[in-house]
């Protein structure tokens, strides 16, 4: 099952959840308008997209996603593809690599497989700025079921985190924070359209049931903290 509704139509597709998401990006990494940059499991596109139009790129970014989404994003060019195969055939070498909330997607070896591409990809002072959820302050509103599938994934990744600090000793981490403010409605929506890959698994009932108990424990209005962990790669 696909992830084709993660950033449809949520804060993550916000305008101010995109801006403040590229202002870190560009914190941690100084890119121009000659800048060549590859997202990844890029998904719609948004956020590359709109760190063209931010730094007037001359090269459109390259975003691949093995989903084809028919409202991706113009300004980037799309290649639907595996993140490992789209390396077999590119010659191309970039300032940024973004991999955003995608590597808890893969196999560990396939982790191994792709910083390793990643790393001869990069031109001299480039990048490569991995993002997953931080697995060690969550705030993300769940129902029982989905809470326990989330630790087990946290847990997981937790491990991919250690497995690439142990591939590239220098590696840096950051930590950002999105505050959220969303209706319970809007909440349980996304619930229901299984915005999340812990929920991809669960079967209707499932699904149903855990909207009740959010319906039930929460008010109006959810506010919480979407918090990411970032670690940063250079080509050295
Ligand atoms: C949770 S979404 C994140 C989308 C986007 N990076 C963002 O943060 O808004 C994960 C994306 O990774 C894509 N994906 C999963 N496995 C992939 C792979 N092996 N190669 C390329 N894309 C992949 C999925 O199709 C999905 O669009």
């Amino acid at each position: 099952m696909s992830l084709k509704n993660w950033d449809n139509k949520t804060w993550l597709s916000s305008k101010k959840y995109i801006q403040s998401f590229n202002n870190f990006l560009l914190k941690q990494k100084k890119l121009n308008r000659n800048s060549q940059i590859l997202d990844i499991g890029c998904g719609r596109g948004k956020i590359i997209g709109s760190l063209s139009s931010k730094l007037k790129l001359i090269n459109k970014p390259i975003g691949i996603d093995l989903v084809n989404h028919k409202d991706k994003d113009k300004k980037i060019n799309f290649k639907k593809t595996d993140a490992l195969s789209f390396f077999l055939t590119n010659k191309k070498e970039f300032d940024l690599i973004l991999v955003k909330q995608t590597i808890h997607l893969l196999k560990i070896s396939e982790i191994k497989t792709l910083l390793i591409k990643m790393k001869k990809s990069l031109r001299p002072e480039g990048k490569i700025l991995i993002f997953t959820l931080n697995p060690y302050k969550n705030e993300i509103p769940c129902f029982t079921l989905m809470r326990s599938e989330l630790l087990k994934s946290l847990n997981r990744d937790k491990k991919i985190l250690r497995f690439i600090s142990k591939f590239d000793q220098k590696g840096i981490i950051k930590y950002l924070s999105y505050k959220v403010e969303i209706s319970k409605k809007k909440y349980v929506d996304m619930i229901s359209r299984k915005f999340i890959s812990i929920l991809l698994d669960l079967n209707k009932e499932q699904i149903v049931t855990g909207i009740n108990e959010i319906n039930f424990k929460y008010k109006k209005n959810l506010k919480f903290n979407d918090k990411l962990i970032c670690i940063i790669i250079k080509n050295n």
